[in-house]
């Protein structure tokens, strides 16, 4: 069966395009691929031509998330299948295609606020023009076949979001995580991955939040770059959702610092890779093992 391979890239909406380009470049380490003052700014994480891109606009938001496929006969198997399921998936025009630098785009409505964005045949940059970062010391991103990293999103109806993310867009169960958080309230959240591998692309929850992105993850080869980033951050003043800390079921080592946006990003080492052929899911029961502490909250 054709399935999604992997998070390709994400599009967020937001008018501080110029905080973004500071905040991605000089405290992430990430590239500029492209960017038109005041319309768009296109990030580098590896030698593809875009993967985080930022477009005018008001949300501060997750605009969409694309999702990759290894073949345009894989891809167009794939928008079949949700035709067949009644999902309003749409071709998306050769200038839509060309701008997300892809051959091949659909998109289909998601029940929690964005768009899914389905591709094939994406752009690389050329070969003249290797991924260079002014900051990381070590081997960059790890993105590849396990895709960019994972974004988690606040769900509108848990029970509709997890229905729509396995049986309609085919992700496959990781785990779950349940943990009272705060005393008397519990949070749940499911974590979801791809035949490409990573712990998880997309994770949802029914979380308190204002926002449709909760945070956006993104991973490095280097701990030492995951510590010389943290450094950076916090010499730049910048907010920290969550310390330093561990998660018990990708086994990432991360932090999460806020955005121009105001989401978070998830900037982490050392995450787990499912193999479908052994994978077992299992429930936990805390979201970190050790750390992540919010602001003012004492160290567990
Ligand atoms: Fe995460």
């Amino acid at each position: 069966m054709a399935s999604i391979s992997n998070l390709g890239y994400v599009v967020i909406g937001s008018k501080k395009l110029a905080e973004w380009e500071d905040f991605a470049v000089n405290l992430l380490g990430m590239q500029v691929g492209r960017s038109e003052p005041g319309k768009l700014l296109a990030l580098r994480l590896d030698d593809m031509q875009q993967r985080i891109i930022i477009e005018d606009g008001e949300e501060e938001d997750l605009r969409a998330a694309g999702w990759a496929f290894k073949t345009d006969r894989d891809l167009r198997a794939f928008v079949k299948r949700l035709q067949e399921q009644g999902l309003p998936v749409q071709e998306c025009s050769k200038d839509e295609a060309t701008n997300r630098r892809v051959e091949n785009l659909y998109s289909l409505a998601d029940p929690n606020g964005f768009t899914q964005e389905f591709f094939s045949g994406a752009y690389a940059a050329p070969s003249n023009q290797p991924f260079m970062s002014q900051r990381l010391r070590g081997a960059g991103f790890k993105t590849g076949d396990l895709g960019i990293g994972h974004v988690l999103i606040r769900a509108q109806d848990y029970g509709k979001s997890l229905d729509f993310y396995q049986e309609g867009l085919g992700l496959r169960l990781s785990d779950i995580i349940r943990a009272e958080v705060r005393p008397g309230y519990v949070a749940e959240a499911a974590f979801f991955h791809t035949v490409g591998g990573r712990h998880h692309s997309l994770a949802t929850g029914a979380v308190n939040i204002p926002k449709v992105l909760g945070h956006m993850m993104v991973e490095l080869h280097s701990l030492d770059d995951v510590g010389l980033g943290y450094d950076r951050c916090r010499a730049a003043g910048l907010n920290f959702a969550r310390e330093l800390g561990h998660h018990p079921n990708d086994q990432m080592t991360s932090f999460y610092v806020e955005t121009p946006s105001g989401f978070s990003i998830e900037y982490g080492w050392g995450g787990l890779v499912v193999d479908d052929e052994s994978w077992t899911v299992k429930t936990y029961n805390q979201f970190s093992d050790w750390g992540h502490a919010r602001p003012g909250q004492a160290v567990r």
